[in-house]
């Protein structure tokens, strides 16, 4: 073996979604923010496009994404289909967690690979990030609503009209017991084919 199986293992099953509002302000110091993005560029990427964009908001930046975020679901929510809970919660995320990560992906120039395999890879980063996190004791937290993933919050990040934000990832200490997980057996979900 070359390396912890048990290790391995207990961490990608420890690994567990922590919403912003069980984070606490402790803060995330950059160091350990740049050892997280260190691992995920490790990630898989068909062609070494490496389409991941990672833009890290912190601080004051916060309240401008906070603020940007109930401009956008406000301009793409029908009056009529509006929900103040939604509204409250988008909006709140990016000040309860201490850092959050816009998950940008860039296409290639000559897009030598589908868009598919590029949504991929962005996803394989996510997890390294996401692990990354649970080894260091911090909640993560994925997010891909419209606000998130439209045209309005790519052209903010200041990405190209072909890329996209895959959505939105909050770091923070967490200020509740570690959540248990659950997942459906191994029976349910394998199919052994052999003829
Ligand atoms: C691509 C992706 C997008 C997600 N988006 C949301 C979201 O918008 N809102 C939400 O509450 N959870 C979101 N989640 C988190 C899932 O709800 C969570 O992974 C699931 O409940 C399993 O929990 P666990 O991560 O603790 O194992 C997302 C997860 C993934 C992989």
């Amino acid at each position: 073996m070359r390396h912890s199986v048990s290790d391995l293992t207990a961490v990608i099953r420890d690994r567990r979604t922590i919403y912003p509002k069980d984070m606490s302000d402790r803060p995330v110091q950059r160091d350990l923010v740049e050892q997280l993005l260190g691992n995920a560029v490790w990630a898989p990427t068909h062609g070494m496009t490496q389409p991941w964009r990672f833009k890290v908001f912190v601080g004051a930046a916060r309240q401008r994404l906070s603020e940007f975020l109930g401009t956008e679901y406000r301009r793409n929510t029908p009056p009529e289909r509006f929900m103040q809970r939604k509204f409250d919660n988008m909006t709140e995320r990016p000040l309860l967690a201490n850092v959050v990560i816009a998950l940008g992906m860039v296409r290639d120039p000559n897009e030598k690979v589908s868009l598919r395999d590029e949504q991929f890879a962005v996803a394989c980063a996510v997890q390294n990030l996401h692990l990354t996190c649970t080894a260091h004791g911090l909640g993560g937290f994925w997010a891909t609503g419209n606000a998130m993933t439209g045209e309005g919050m790519r052209d903010m990040l200041g990405l190209g009209p072909k890329d996209a934000c895959l959505g939105l990832f909050f770091i923070g200490y967490p200020r509740i017991d570690w959540p248990k997980g659950y997942r459906k057996p191994l029976p349910d979900v394998v199919e052994w084919i052999d003829r």
